[in-house]
């Protein structure tokens, strides 16, 4: 995998407090990267500097090798990035727009306008006024716009703030195709789990400023292992049999049944194992960790979580 842009230990002081606290993390082509973060957290602040909105007061950022501080020019060559509202004239037509996008950078033709509307779905309300869209319609000319020069990195913070679950789900869609088909490199930021989870293949918790934790979304739900229920009578005494045999499990019973957490592969031989000892067994249930128990242990937010 090639790596295309790349965060050295950026830190942000304004006014002497540390917005972002020396923060380094990679992304590569074809990935989806999500920066996942409570409000305030610092994503915007980081994309900010990733774009060249803002300066760093120290460490670097590389996009296809190029330093956003001492190269900028070709760093942000490889950028498109929607931060915040993206500017629209709302008189105008989406069309008329992305013409007078066009007209300010070099080499984009009539044909890759065309193909462009094509991949964001706009073609039926292209000669439409701006202003007679919907929010979706809006992100969407939006994403079209920061299409044209043909990126290698695509930035979207929140991109799906504001928008339905139709609308999430096209804005989702678009950015894996834009990953797997053109092999882009993909930053998105939001503060919604769930949304991050369907997505990415990565992501970076952030938060007071500090990069927590970046993980592969798949490790990142699994996390510690794998939880299975076995629903197993009786379960005291299997419960017993269990951790005997798995010392280093974390065992649990519960009325009809025990929860143990393993590796899926352990499966079969502890089945083998209850069967032996003549347990009865009536289901093996997955009960996989949401990503959001797994935020919350990251985080360490569990405490204040609302609880019962
Ligand atoms: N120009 C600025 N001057 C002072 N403080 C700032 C400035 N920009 C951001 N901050 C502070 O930096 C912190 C991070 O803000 P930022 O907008 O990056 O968070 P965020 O993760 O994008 O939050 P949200 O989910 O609400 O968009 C906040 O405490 C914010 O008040
Ligand atoms: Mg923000």
């Amino acid at each position: 995998m090639e790596q295309i842009v790349e965060l050295k230990n950026v830190t942000k002081v304004i006014k002497g407090r540390t917005i972002i606290d020396d923060i380094s993390f990679q992304v590569n082509k074809g990935e989806v990267f999500g920066f996942l973060g409570p409000n305030g957290a610092g994503k915007t602040t980081t994309i900010r500097m990733i774009v060249g909105l803002m300066d760093m007061t120290k460490g670097d950022i590389l996009i296809g090798g190029a330093s956003i501080k001492t190269d900028f020019e070709e760093a942000v060559r490889h950028i498109g990035a929607i931060v915040e509202n993206p500017e629209m004239y709302k008189f105008l037509t989406g069309y008329q727009n992305l013409i007078h996008y066009a007209r300010m950078t070099t080499g984009i033709t009539k044909e890759k306008i065309a193909e462009i509307i094509e991949l964001v779905g706009l073609t039926d309300r292209i000669n439409d006024k701006v202003k007679t869209y919907s929010l979706g319609m809006r992100q969407r000319l939006g994403l079209a716009q920061c299409l044209l020069h043909d990126p290698q990195v695509l930035i979207l913070d929140e991109p799906t703030n504001g928008l339905d679950p139709a609308g999430i789900r096209e804005i989702r869609d678009y950015v894996r195709r834009l990953a797997r088909e053109k092999n882009m490199a993909v930053i998105v930021s939001s503060h919604l789990l769930s949304e991050m989870e369907m997505m990415c293949d990565r992501i970076g918790i952030i938060q007071d400023g500090r990069l927590v934790d970046v993980q592969q979304i798949k490790e990142f739900i699994q996390g510690s292992g794998t939880a299975f229920e076995l629903e197993v009578i009786p379960s005291k005494q299997a419960l017993a049999v269990l951790q005997n045999h798995y010392p280093e499990a974390r065992i649990t019973s519960y009325r009809d049944g025990v929860t143990i957490e393993l590796r899926k592969l352990e499966i079969p031989g502890l089945v083998k194992i209850l069967v032996e000892e003549g347990f009865q067994i009536f289901g093996i249930k997955e009960s996989g960790k949401t990503l959001e128990d797994r935020f919350l242990e990251v985080t360490g937010e569990k405490e204040g979580a609302i609880r019962g």
